[in-house]
C-alpha cells in the first residue's frame, strides 16, 4: 500500500510524472468525471485548514469520488479519549484513503501503521507536508522552468514550519538555499534569489520573533525572484504585495487543486 508520509515517499522520477498529469488536468475537458467514482475519501483534520482540506474535497469531486470530511475532529469520538490508532482503523472501514493532519510530528507515521487505507499526511504537527511541497515544486518549476541551480530563501519560521521542512528535503541538494529567520535582515538575500518562500510565524507552537516584506524590500528584490507562501499569512506578507508582479503565492495555491487532482488518480492507477 502506497502511503504519502514523507516527501522522500516519492521521489524524483514519480513527482516528474505527477507533474505532468497536473499539467493536463489545467484543462478541464481532460477531466474524466469517473475516474474516482465509487471512491471514498475521508479528509480528517486534527487541525485547522483552509486550503489543503478544501482542494482535496474539491479535487475527489471533479474526479467524480466522494468526500467524508471531518474537519471537527474533536466532536468526533476523539473528544472521548479515542486514540489515533483507534481513530483511523475505523475510518478505514467506512473510506478508500484518509488525508490526515495531525499536531504531533510522527503521528502520520503511528497512523499508517495500522491503517487498511492509504495514508496522505496533510501536516503532522511540525514534521512534514509533502503534499504541500509537491504543490510548491510544482509552481517552481513551472514559473522558473527549472528545479536546479537555483537561489532559494526559506523565511519566518525555520524551525516549526512544516512546509519548509518537507521543501528543503527535495531542493537542498541542487539548489543553494538560505534560510532567514523571524529575527534575520532579508534584504541582503534578495537582490540575488530566484525564490522567496515566506512562512507565517506559528505561535500555536510557540514559536517567537516578527518579520515583514517591507515596500525597501520590494525595491531591492531580483525583478525574477518569485514570491511564495503557503497560507495562511498573517503580518508578514502584507496585502500591498499581492500586486507586485514577483507575488505568485493565489497560482500556488490554484496549482494544489491540481496536484493534489493528480495525486488522487495515482490512487486509482491511472497513469
Ligand atoms: C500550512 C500548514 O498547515 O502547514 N498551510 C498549508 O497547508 N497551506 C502553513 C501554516 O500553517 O502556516
Amino acid at each position: 500500500m502506497k502511503h504519502l508520509i514523507s516527501i522522500d515517499d516519492i521521489g524524483p522520477d514519480d513527482r516528474a510524472a505527477l507533474f505532468q498529469v497536473a499539467d493536463k488536468l489545467i484543462h478541464p475537458t481532460t477531466i474524466l468525471k469517473k475516474d474516482m467514482g465509487g471512491k471514498i475519501l475521508a479528509n480528517v483534520f486534527y487541525e485547522p485548514s483552509t486550503r489543503t482540506s478544501t482542494s482535496f474535497h474539491s479535487a475527489m469531486i471533479k474526479l467524480g469520488g466522494q468526500v467524508i470530511a471531518i474537519n471537527e475532529i474533536n466532536y468526533s469520538s476523539v473528544a472521548k479519549g479515542e486514540n489515533i490508532e483507534d481513530t483511523i482503523k475505523t475510518i478505514g472501514c467506512y473510506s478508500d484513503l484518509i488525508v490526515l493532519r495531525t499536531k504531533n510530528a510522527g503521528d502520520a507515521a503511528k497512523a499508517a501503521e495500522v491503517s487498511s487505507v492509504p495514508i496522505i499526511n496533510a501536516g503532522d504537527g511540525n514534521g512534514e507536508h509533502p503534499t504541500q511541497t509537491l504543490l510548491d515544486l510544482y509552481t517552481i518549476y513551472k514559473t522558473k522552468k527549472t528545479l536546479q541551480g537555483l537561489n532559494i530563501v526559506f523565511a519566518g519560521d525555520i524551525d516549526n514550519s512544516r512546509t519548509i521542512h518537507s521543501l528543503a528535503k527535495v531542493v537542498d541538494k541542487n539548489n543553494k538555499v538560505v534560510y532567514c529567520d523571524t529575527y534575520s535582515d532579508l534584504s541582503p538575500h534578495l537582490p540575488t534569489a530566484d525564490v522567496l518562500y515566506m512562512t507565517r510565524v506559528q505561535r500555536e507552537r510557540g514559536s517567537e520573533g516578527t518579520y515583514q516584506f517591507t515596500k525597501q524590500h520590494a525595491k531591492v528584490i531580483n525583478k525574477e525572484c518569485i514570491i511564495m507562501h503557503p497560507f495562511p499569512r498573517n503580518e508578514e506578507l502584507p496585502q500591498w504585495v499581492d500586486s507586485l508582479p514577483n507575488s505568485v503565492y493565489f497560482k500556488q495555491i490554484q496549482n494544489g487543486l491540481y496536484i493534489r487532482m493528480a495525486l488522487l488518480l495515482t490512487y486509482k492507477g491511472e497513469y
